[in-house]
């Protein structure tokens, strides 16, 4: 099979890296890549956002299947236009990618599919949380104790336009939860947490992700069943109903509340940093199932995984999130791998044949253990070796876990 996998960050080198281990690839090309995922395929300097050319470049390589990795184009209607163009994709339509597209419509389909969710509340008023209806690549959540950031949130969210949903302030430890759907069915990939805020203790501002680690203690087989019944199955029958079939991955993200696990957001693809903490879990044939899901039929298709855990820890640059940096050169990346830790890229670039730093999240390194206290040592003792001038990293992602202290309460 023909593969072209669109994106160029670390949930796109993970991917990468799972694709070119099944038995079926014949040659993986990336658009637009990033330096890690060349060294595993072919990649094409076209933006996953246009949509023509990809179309175009889909074409030209007459690719099998089509695996898109972020939002935005999936929101945009890319994978619409690729499957009339006769290109089998993995990724929602235009119409199911909504569900992260859009909060009103994602609260709507949850009520419809009796999802148990966050309160809709009328007025702004403390505690509760404000959000702004569309993407908004992460700045789109504001969580209000007070009346004071209440007000505040009114302005921030103002600014981007837009409707707002109001929600009930919800308490309790977050968790991701994934399924492969193939627009009726879906399996599942373990539960993973990720850690939003930039720094230890989940201190100051939320990022893209600053770790992962996977599996959640207390999530094994049947919670995970439990857990798809709840937040994944339900909707997947529901957009199915109204003739808009989820083609993709459904990543719910559940708040564990005192009353039980509430829905927070369902976002159309996978998660970034939780894939890099994934993939190198699941024993089965990743590229298998994407390819039954694309066709519209999982049939048995299922992906085991292994006794182990994963965790990951993001290298980020030093004034990240605030800015991003370039060109400073990244030393200790083959040492870190030769200890048998993986380094996906993020915000890489090649120059001269040297890896320098490109953007905000730079690699992600991942260890792979027998527990999280194994599998997390693994990941700071390598990217113990990787430097650049002002590397930032959080040094506290999966500690909790990894101490036995319950993260996720059942
Ligand atoms: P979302 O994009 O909806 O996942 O929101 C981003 C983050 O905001 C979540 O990961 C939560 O930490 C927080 N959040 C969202 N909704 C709520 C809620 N109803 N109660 C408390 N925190 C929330
Ligand atoms: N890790 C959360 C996300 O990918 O949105």
């Amino acid at each position: 099979m023909r593969v072209l996998l669109l994106g160029s960050g670390g949930r796109e080198h993970a991917l990468a890296w799972k694709l070119v281990q099944s038995p079926q690839l014949t040659e993986l090309h990336a658009a637009p890549g990033n330096p890690g995922i060349a060294a595993l395929g072919q990649c094409h300097p076209v933006r996953a956002g246009d949509t023509e050319a990809v179309l175009g470049l889909a074409r030209a390589l007459q690719a099998d299947l089509v695996v898109v990795g972020p939002e935005v184009p999936l929101v945009a209607g890319l994978a619409d236009v690729l499957r009339s163009g006769g290109i089998p994709v993995f990724g929602p339509s235009k119409a199911a990618a909504a569900i992260e597209g859009s909060k009103s419509f994602a609260k709507d389909v949850m009520a419809a599919a009796g999802v148990p969710t966050a309160a809709t509340l009328s007025e702004p008023i403390a505690p509760c949380v404000l959000k702004a209806d569309g993407l908004a690549a992460g700045k789109g959540v504001v969580v209000c104790h007070t009346h004071a950031e209440a007000d505040a949130g009114l302005v921030e969210l103002a600014a981007l336009g837009g409707r707002l949903v109001i929600e009930e302030l919800l308490e309790g430890p977050e968790i991701s939860v994934f399924a492969l759907c193939d627009g009726s069915s879906c399996v599942a990939l373990p539960v993973a947490q990720d850690f939003k805020r930039a720094y230890d203790g989940d201190g100051g501002p939320n990022t893209g992700g600053m770790g992962s680690f996977a599996p959640v203690p207390g999530f094994a087989s049947r919670e995970i069943e439990e857990l798809l019944d709840l937040s994944c199955r339900p909707i997947l029958a529901e957009l199915a109903g109204r003739g808009q079939p989820f083609i993709g991955t459904l990543f719910a993200g559940l708040m564990l509340t005192p009353n039980g696990p509430r829905v927070l957001e369902y976002n159309c693809r996978f998660g970034d940093p939780e894939t890099q903490s994934l993939m190198p879990l699941l024993e089965d044939d990743l590229l298998e199932a994407l390819a039954a899901c694309a066709a519209g039929d999982l049939g048995d298709a299922h992906l085991g995984r292994g006794a182990g855990a994963a965790v990951t820890v993001v290298l980020a640059a030093g004034d990240y999130p605030a800015q991003g940096d370039s060109g400073s050169q990244i030393r200790g990346i083959e040492a870190a791998t030769a200890t048998g830790a993986l380094v996906f890229h993020a915000g890489t670039a090649l120059r001269d044949g040297v890896v320098v730093t490109n953007g905000g999240r730079i690699l992600n390194v991942t260890g792979v253990g027998d527990d999280i206290r194994a599998a997390r040592a693994a990941a700071y003792a390598a990217a113990d070796l990787i430097d650049w001038d002002g590397v930032r990293r959080r040094d506290d992602i999966a500690l909790a876990a990894a101490t036995g202290a319950i993260t996720a309460p059942r």
